[in-house]
């Protein structure tokens, strides 16, 4: 295991996100679809436990294999133990349950927002044609900070991420989706997130943090850095409590598309 590539990349990611601050106590969670050469190279280390109910049905992932951290572990630890900070998990051939194969040491199980993993795996899946792979959900303070002063609709946070700073119509074309407070674990919040994330890569869950999909790691990991990047630069404009003098144009947005081919949505130019 502790040679694979995917295993590798993963604790890398985990522990760059802790020293970017974004994972205070046990804060966040992160999970990668693997490919199956990837689930056939370990498979000899794997020791099935019993059946569990996901809560949701995910027959697109039916017989998937996830590493996925586990509930209560901190990102600090990751590096240090992998073994009891994160698994492996199957999920059975109907999509409705899944088993611990690896790791999660000690008694642990997969992260309490395994529904939302899940779910949305399966809806990112379906929306990238098998492309996106990781999921990943953080605390960073300035998105937090954000969803206290701005509305909390997806044009609101569009339409000033992408005006403060170039690169975020880049990293995110097609914006970024908006939830309301819901309850950490719950079903409520992995479905209403999950009809975002088919349009979008990425959702803020207000007063709580950012769910995050992409195709590997690296995608990610920029993706939620751009995000929280974008958030601080507009929290300091905020904070001068002075006018601003300038800021990028329609017009200017429109150069960007051209330029970088993006399909920018209309609803936020
Ligand atoms: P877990 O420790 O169960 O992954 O929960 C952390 C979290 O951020 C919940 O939203
Ligand atoms: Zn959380």
């Amino acid at each position: 295991m502790k040679e694979t590539a995917f295993f590798n990349d993963f604790l890398r990611m985990a522990d760059d996100a802790w020293h970017m601050g974004w994972h205070e106590s046990n804060g966040g969670n992160l999970s990668y679809r693997l490919r199956d050469k990837e689930a056939d190279e370990i498979r000899e280390s794997f020791m099935p436990g019993d059946w569990h109910k996901i809560g949701v049905g995910v027959p697109v992932l039916a017989s998937s294999f996830f590493i996925m951290t586990a509930s209560g572990s901190h990102f600090r630890n990751m590096l240090k133990d992998p073994e009891t900070s994160l698994g492996i998990i199957e999920v059975d051939d109907t999509g409705e349950r899944y088993r611990q194969v690896w790791g999660y040491a000690n008694g642990g199980r997969p992260t309490s927002e395994l529904a939302p993993h899940l779910l949305n795996h399966q809806v990112k899946m379906e929306a990238t044609g098998g492309v996106a792979r990781v999921i990943y959900h953080a605390h960073p303070s300035d998105i937090i900070a954000l969803s206290f002063v701005l509305p909390l609709e997806d044009e609101a946070f569009t339409k000033e991420l992408w005006g403060i700073m170039t690169e975020c119509p880049i990293v995110f074309p097609s914006g970024i989706g908006v939830l309301k407070w819901l309850p950490p674990g719950s079903l409520d919040l992995a479905i209403a997130t999950s009809k975002l994330m088919d349009r979008y890569d990425a959702v803020v869950w207000a007063h709580h943090g950012i769910f995050a999909a992409g195709a590997d790691f690296d995608s990610v990991f920029g993706l939620v850095h751009t995000i929280e990047k974008s958030s601080g630069i507009l929290l300091k404009v905020m904070s001068t409590g002075r006018d601003r003098l300038s800021g990028i144009t329609s017009g200017q947005f429109k150069e960007l598309a051209a330029r970088f081919d993006l399909k920018l949505d209309e609803r936020f130019l």
